[in-house]
């Protein structure tokens, strides 16, 4: 192997470019040329690529967002796409691409694989919706900022007397809800793993309104899918002033923590590590806190495990 490609996809997370980082300088101390893949599967079709030097890569660790640019290609998903990419990865001499992005882009490297070109994924993606994976690049991120944000709506709802209902990012996945959730001390959570009970968030602030609680918050993953319905429903059967609040996109911005820019760190090594062994359609990931590889395949088909125990453990300290 002499030329690899990065690429970013699908949705941008902090510690991409923590990412891109630590896997174009691994490939350099194994003595390979890196070329930089802007806009995902896009830049693949267009060939939108340039030359990576040690250069390229310094003073991004901190930095949110992704230096290569993310897309979600819609072209990409047609044969003529694929073909085109492989044409221009062929042209470019690249014969290994480490790809940065969730599930779709994983499934991307995948059919990159089949055409022959070796690939590599690493789980990027606020979500944690990737179930071979205990932690995506990003998420832990994303949590303490809605954590952040849930903290300064209690001050403010505090001062009016209101609740507050905080509507969070995740898809179909109810983590960032969840775990933003506890450490938040928010009173309800809904996720869309839990079928919602409105007669419960109901009470609960009822509870609090009695006993003289002045925030009530209640923070709502997107997947569960009525915010507004659920605002409007506390207002009229509590009589608490409810806002609604949706974090939206601050949630994939921001320096990544340091949980985050430690595994995109390691992964990013991992990958090349993988290529140089020669292998492909791998997927990096970390388990019982070790970095490990498991086929791409396997790795999409694994069904992501919501943490009942912590949610469990949500409910009883809102009582
Ligand atoms: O997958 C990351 C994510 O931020 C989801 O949480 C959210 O549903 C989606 O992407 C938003 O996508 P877009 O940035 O295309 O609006």
């Amino acid at each position: 192997m002499k030329t690899i490609g990065i690429l970013t996809s699908g949705g941008d997370a902090p510690g991409m470019n923590a990412a891109i980082r630590a896997a174009a300088r691994a490939a350099f101390a194994n003595g390979l040329r890196v070329k930089g893949i802007r806009n995902g599967y896009d830049g693949l079709i267009k060939g939108d690529i340039y030359e990576m030097n040690v250069s390229s890569v310094a003073d991004i660790i901190h930095k949110g967002g992704t230096i290569l640019g993310s897309a979600r290609s819609s072209e990409f998903r047609t044969k003529e796409g694929q073909d085109k990419a492989v044409k221009v990865i062929e042209s470019y001499g690249i014969e290994g691409i480490v790809v940065i992005g969730g599930d779709g882009s994983f499934h991307g490297a995948n059919i990159l694989h089949e055409r022959g070109i070796k690939t590599i994924g690493i789980p990027g993606t606020i979500d944690n919706d990737m179930g071979y994976t205990e932690f995506t690049i990003g998420y832990t991120t994303a949590v303490e900022t809605v954590k952040e944000a849930i903290w300064k709506l209690r001050d403010t709802s505090s001062s009016h007397g209101r609740g507050n209902v905080v509507e969070v990012m995740g898809r179909h996945c109810g983590d960032i809800a969840l775990y933003a959730g506890v450490a938040g001390g928010a009173e309800s959570i809904l996720v869309p793993e839990v079928p919602v009970d409105m007669e419960q968030v109901i009470e609960r602030v009822r509870r609090g309104k009695k006993r003289g609680k002045l925030h009530h918050i209640i923070v709502v993953a997107e997947g569960v899918g009525n915010s507004k319905e659920i605002v409007e429903k506390i207002e009229s059967e509590t009589g608490v002033e409810t806002k609604l609040t949706i974090l939206g996109h601050v949630q994939r911005g921001g320096s990544p923590s340091a949980y985050d820019a430690m595994i995109a760190s390691e992964m990013g090594v991992k990958s090349i590590e993988l290529l140089m062994e020669g292998q492909s359609s791998q997927a990096v990931g970390i388990k019982d806190g070790k970095i490990y590889n498991l086929p791409i395949t396997e790795a999409v088909n694994t069904k992501s495990e919501f943490n009942r125990e912590l949610y469990t453990i949500a409910n009883m300290l809102a009582n």
